[in-house]
């Protein structure tokens, strides 16, 4: 098993997972697409459990993005009531497994259910200390810089900073992801070779590690897989391999 051959001291701090081809699950069973986001919760479970066991600390999901948005109505409205469902109905998972539920996005275009449901699933695991569980959603990497620079403009303009305060580090804090290292490994699923406006600053220097399995198939396995992988390569951060050695 792929399991024994992942080495602990070597391993992604941080994960992040673009949750892709749920529809074309369904579709392929004959299914309406929300047949297929439904069996995308049990994934979730498996790469949460499966992270919380190794010992990685942080794992983001990409839930539901900006451009989620312009989906039929139907399909966005399904998706927020299961999202509400499945975040109630995993809160003892998550304190079983010392897990603590975090979100990154923009909160203010959430329906107010999903809301309620969030900050009481992220109230209830605010002490676990195993592993924190990000759920990325209304969240693009786009929408997130943007609402940065408008942080630090308001900052520059108030004379609360200068100019020359804003620098990398600066950006780094005011994204809403400052309370987190970058993602080492980021993983796609379904076959797709694209980032579709996912942690675009956060994954400069990330290992990308892309499967055809399509997310509500994705298993402990898999994961197992991909961090594999992740350890076989070597990160050069610009340097050459001499360098490093
Ligand atoms: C990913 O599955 C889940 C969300 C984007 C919410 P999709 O719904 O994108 O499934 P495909 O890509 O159409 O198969
Ligand atoms: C990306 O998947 C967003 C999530 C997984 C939540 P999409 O299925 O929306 O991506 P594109 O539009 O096909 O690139
Ligand atoms: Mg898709």
């Amino acid at each position: 098993m792929s399991k024994e051959k992942i080495d602990k001291n070597r391993l992604p701090k941080h994960i992040a997972i673009i949750m892709d081809g749920n529809g074309r699950w369904a579709k392929e069973k004959g299914k309406f697409r929300i047949f297929g986001h439904q069996n995308g919760v049990k994934a979730v479970r498996e790469v949460s459990e499966g992270c919380a066991e190794l010992g990685v600390e942080c794992l983001t999901l990409y839930a539901f993005s900006t451009e989620n948005w312009n989906r039929p109505k139907i399909e966005v409205n399904a998706l927020m009531t299961l999202l509400v469902k499945t975040i109630k109905g995993e809160t003892d998972t998550l304190m079983k497994n010392g897990i603590k539920l975090d979100a990154i996005g923009d909160r203010s275009t959430l329906p107010v259910d999903c809301l309620r449901e969030l900050d009481e699933a992220m109230e209830a695991t605010k002490d676990n200390t195993r592993m924190t569980l990000i759920l990325a959603l209304s969240y693009s990497a786009k929408w997130d810089i943007v609402n940065a620079t408008r942080i630090i403009a308001q900052k520059a303009a108030s004379g609360e900073i200068s100019i020359d305060e804003v620098n990398e580090d600066l950006i780094n804090k005011t994204l809403t992801t400052h309370k987190y290292p970058h993602p080492e490994l980021m993983i796609r699923t379904s076959g797709e070779l694209r980032i579709s406006n996912f942690l675009l600053w956060e994954i400069a220097y990330s290992e990308l590690y892309f499967t055809t399995v399509l997310w509500p198939d994705y298993r402990k396995e898999h994961l197992y897989e991909a961090i594999l992988d992740f350890q076989s390569r070597e990160r050069r951060f610009g340097k050459t391999s001499e360098q490093l050695a």
